[in-house]
């Protein structure tokens, strides 16, 4: 039974695959409105969300399909002393798809190995985020044109930020990459992923503190949330939550044609005075996910036979 877990788990040709499906959806959205008829995803969430968890109901939904699910660990068995293991072999017994979400490193790939269904990571802790990639790399498909030859400043918390790591992973196998890590000092991405995918790829990457004197190079400003529920104290978190605030006035250098993403929740981190700047895609990202959540449902239920 195949899941994704972690975004290396799709193959370049698959990634390609999934955004023409989704630039199909997006075409011909009534030719895809019965696929899933009569078939069940379950929403896992022992963690908060808000787009990622409307995001694959609602693309169920378009499919044709139904939709059940926990929005909160406190509402599940797991409440009880219940492990992952077991909800999922449960869950399996009523769903034809998974999508979980989780505070803990890992849990989706233990669920995916005792479940009878697919299981999609939305989000493990400070982990990994695959179908956040997903709706980045449409949007970056859709608003660049290609994914090779790009400069992606990511910019806050790459320690904690999981769509960082798994942003990197997924760009790391496109020619002339170039990364630009942007955060306070504590804040760092993690050594693990600058050994083993950048470091590891040749991938040229600088790391720095300064964001407006990076600004000038970059193809994409990948803005992020400082994770506060990942930090051990609070103090540490209110000294470095407003690190980074984009406002108009940091973009004098951007490029005309630079792209602004975020994988939202925003809390600081870009103005709403830029929400009406052309080259804000963050909302975008949102809607893109949709469809590539709707492409990737309907890919993992075929190849399980389900559909
Ligand atoms: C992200 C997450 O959950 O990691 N949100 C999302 O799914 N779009 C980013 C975040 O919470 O900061």
């Amino acid at each position: 039974m195949r899941s994704i877990i972690d975004i290396l788990d799709l193959s370049v040709e698959e990634i390609d695959e999934l955004v023409a499906t989704a630039q199909d959806i997006i075409a011909d959205p009534k030719k895809y409105a019965e696929v899933c008829h009569g078939k069940k995803l379950a929403t896992l969430f022992f963690e908060p969300s808000t787009r990622t968890r409307l995001s694959f109901e609602a693309a169920m939904y378009e499919l044709g399909g139904n939709v059940l699910g926990f929005s909160e660990a406190q509402s599940s068995s797991a409440a009880k002393g219940e492990s992952v293991a077991d909800t999922v072999k449960t869950v399996s017994c009523y769903a034809d798809i998974i999508a979980m979400r989780h505070p803990k490193e890992g849990a989706p790939l233990v669920a995916s190995r005792a479940a009878s269904v697919p299981v999609i990571n939305a989000g493990d802790g400070g982990h990994n985020h695959p179908t956040q990639t997903m709706a980045d790399l449409l949007t970056i498909s859709r608003e660049k044109g290609t994914f090779e030859n790009l400069t992606i400043g990511v910019c806050g918390d790459l320690k904690f930020g999981r769509t960082v790591h798994s942003l990197i992973n997924a760009m790391s196998r496109y020619k002339g990459l170039k990364m630009v890590l942007i955060s306070p000092e504590e804040l760092k991405v993690p050594s693990y992923v600058k050994k083993d995918v950048l470091v590891k790829n040749n991938i040229p990457y600088v790391q720095t503190t300064d964001l407006e004197g990076a600004m000038s190079e970059l193809d994409v400003l990948y803005m992020t949330r400082v994770q506060r529920e990942r930090f051990f104290n609070e103090e540490d978190y209110l000294r470095l939550k407003d690190s980074y605030i984009l406002t108009p006035d940091k973009l004098k250098n951007a490029r005309k044609d630079m792209i602004i993403m975020h994988p939202l929740p925003r809390v600081n981190e870009i103005s709403v005075a830029i929400d009406d700047d052309p080259r804000a895609c963050y909302f975008k990202q949102v809607l893109n996910g949709k469809y590539m959540r709707m492409a990737l449902i309907m890919k993992l239920l075929k190849e399980a036979g389900t559909i």
